[in-house]
């Protein structure tokens, strides 16, 4: 199945961001990361982003908010 774009969208950076449900952001770059340290990180493939606050390797996603009760 083929998906259209419009102009318009053809002309936005390679930069994806979906919001999972009760779960984390997903990125896909590349895109450059600066954390709470002022540490910058470039990324070029899918990462997860916390929305929870929970994680033990934030600003990273771990999997902790399938056990803390997070929701949206
Ligand atoms: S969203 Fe996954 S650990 Fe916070």
């Amino acid at each position: 199945m083929e998906t259209k774009t419009s102009d318009s969208e053809q002309q936005l950076p390679k930069l994806r961001i979906q919001i999972v449900a009760n779960g984390p952001a997903l990125i896909q770059g590349p895109v450059i990361i600066t954390d709470q340290h002022g540490r910058k990180e470039q990324k070029n493939s899918l990462f997860a982003l916390c929305r929870c606050g929970s994680s033990h390797s934030r600003p990273y996603c771990d999997g902790t908010h399938n056990y803390n009760g997070f929701t949206d």
